[in-house]
Order: structure tokens, then C-alpha cells, then sequence
């Protein structure tokens, strides 16, 4: 689904010694469709950045990045979508709108875009908010929407950074339990960040520590426990534990 070979990257950074800073080099990864990927590592380690080289926003230096379409066909869809710490809902539009704006530049008639974002937002479980405004939403159904709005243009893959970092334990809980609902309805491939390693290793199918700068991927822990997971595991939780043992250690030894 995604291969990244030999990826390097180097922002301009006029406070270094060459003048750049090398955020990833040589960085090899490879992600299957319909995999569901955690990605943890400290604040500045280059994840938003990973990410924004696989949406093609960001240039590189040198290496590729691949993407397989698994859906064929990319008349009226996007092969990716974004879902952020911050709805970033544009405030003067409805619910509905927001969701459709995605849509737009698709050729899709406006009736079909009102028909898919509607779709988008049964899927997050807000069919019956969508006329709202939304400063009438709460922190959670504002996150919800986004995610419909990343669902809207039918991409193969989603990625996620930190989605449901800046909601209460509770509503956390429940947007992961929705997101992973979500994911095993629509079999999209996922690209998660997070600072949580039990919401990473409570979500995903693997969780990929990077470390280093620039960063390389330090460890790469596979969890093979069917879903529904129990969040007192005690195997989760051992492994939780190994990781954040690891993120702490490379942190003393300034290895970050
Ligand atoms: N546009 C840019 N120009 C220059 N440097 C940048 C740019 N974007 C990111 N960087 C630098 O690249 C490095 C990686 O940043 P990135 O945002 O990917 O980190 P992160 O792992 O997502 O951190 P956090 O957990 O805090 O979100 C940082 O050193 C950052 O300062
Ligand atoms: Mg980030």
C-alpha cells in the first residue's frame, strides 16, 4: 500500500552549523493495505512530518514514496485524508458543508457531494447534527466531524496526528473504540500518531517507535491480539511499558 525507500528529508534551519536540519534519513517503511499503523516517538522527532511526505506536501531530498491504490478508480475520490488534533472546522459553514468541502474540485454535482457528506457523517455516528453549526458541537462531535471529513473523499488511506489529543479520557476511549469500528467497516489502511502508547498499542496492528535525528525507525512491535482488545490487557500493558521504557531511555541518553 505505502513503501518508503531510502527517504531523506532536510528543512532550512539558518541556526545550524550547514545550515539545514536532516529530519529523516534513509528512512525505509513499508505499510499493507488495510494496516493499521501507531506512530510514537518524542515531540520534534519528524511524525507530522512523515506524514506530510506521504500526502506529498512536503518535498524530499531523495528516496520515494509509493502508494498501491487498492480502490482503483480515483474519479470523485482522494487518496488520502487528514485528520488533525484540531477539527480546523471552517466556522460559517454547516456541519454538512464542512464535511463537503472536501468534496469540492472532484467534479462530483452538489447533490452528490450533500449525499456523500451525509454518508460521511452517519458513518461518525452525526447523521442528525449535520445542519448544525459547529460552535454547537461538542469537543468530541467536532473531532467526529473531521474524521468524517477526511471519510468523505473515499480514501485508501487515513492518517491520523494526534486525533484525540486535546479530548477528556472518556471521549477518548470512545473515539477510539469508534475509529476501530470505523476501520473494520471500510478496511482503509491508517497512519496514527500519538503520544499515548496505550492508545497505540490498544489501536493498532503495529506500533513504530522513531527515534533519533535524524529519525529512524528505533523499534517496531506487532500486536497480534483480536479485537475487541481488553484496556487492562495484561500483555498490552507489559508491551506499553517496554515501549515507554525504550522512549525514556533514548531521552537519557540524549539519543533524541
Ligand atoms: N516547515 C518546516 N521548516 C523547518 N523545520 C521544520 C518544518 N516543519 C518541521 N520542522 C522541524 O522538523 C522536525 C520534526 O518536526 P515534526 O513536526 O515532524 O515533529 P513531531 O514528531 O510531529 O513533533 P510533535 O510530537 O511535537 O508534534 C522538528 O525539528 C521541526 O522543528
Ligand atoms: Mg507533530
Amino acid at each position: 500500500m505505502i513503501e518508503i525507500r531510502d527517504l531523506s528529508l532536510a528543512f532550512p534551519n539558518p541556526a545550524a552549523a550547514d545550515g539545514r536540519t536532516v529530519v529523516l534519513r534513509d528512512f525505509n517503511l513499508s505499510v499493507a493495505p488495510g494496516e493499521f499503523i501507531a506512530i510514537v516517538g518524542a515531540s520534534g522527532v519528524g511524525k507530522s512530518t512523515l506524514l506530510r511526505v506521504v500526502a506529498g506536501l512536503v518535498p524530499t531530498n531523495s528516496g520515494t514514496v509509493s502508494h498501491a491504490q487498492g480502490g482503483g478508480d480515483l474519479k470523485g475520490r482522494r487518496p488520502y485524508g487528514m485528520v488533525f488534533q484540531d477539527a480546523r472546522l471552517l466556522p460559517w459553514r454547516t456541519v454538512r458543508s464542512n464535511v463537503a468541502f472536501g468534496l469540492e474540485g472532484l467534479g462530483l454535482s452538489r447533490a452528490d457531494r450533500r449525499r456523500r457528506a451525509e454518508e460521511a457523517l452517519a458513518l461518525v455516528g452525526l447523521a442528525d447534527k449535520a445542519g448544525r453549526w459547529p460552535h454547537q458541537l461538542s469537543g468530541g462531535q467536532r473531532q467526529r466531524v473531521a474524521i468524517a471529513r477526511a471519510l468523505a473523499v473515499d480514501p485508501d488511506l487515513l492518517m491520523m496526528d494526534e486525533p484525540f489529543g486535546a479530548l477528556d479520557a472518556i471521549t477518548r476511549q470512545t473515539l477510539q473504540d469508534e475509529l476501530l469500528d470505523l476501520w473494520r467497516r471500510t478496511s482503509k489502511t491508517i497512519l496514527f500518531v500519538t503520544h499515548d502508547i496505550d492508545e497505540a498499542v490498544y489501536l493498532a496492528d503495529r506500533v513504530i517507535l522513531l527515534a533519533g535525528s535524524p529519525a529512524t525507525v528505533r523499534s517496531e512491535d506487532r500486536i497480534t491480539t483480536a479485537r475487541p482488545r481488553a484496556r487492562d490487557d495484561s500483555a498490552a500493558r507489559a508491551l506499553a511499558t517496554r515501549i515507554r521504557d525504550r522512549l525514556s531511555d533514548l531521552m537519557d541518553g540524549g539519543g533524541i
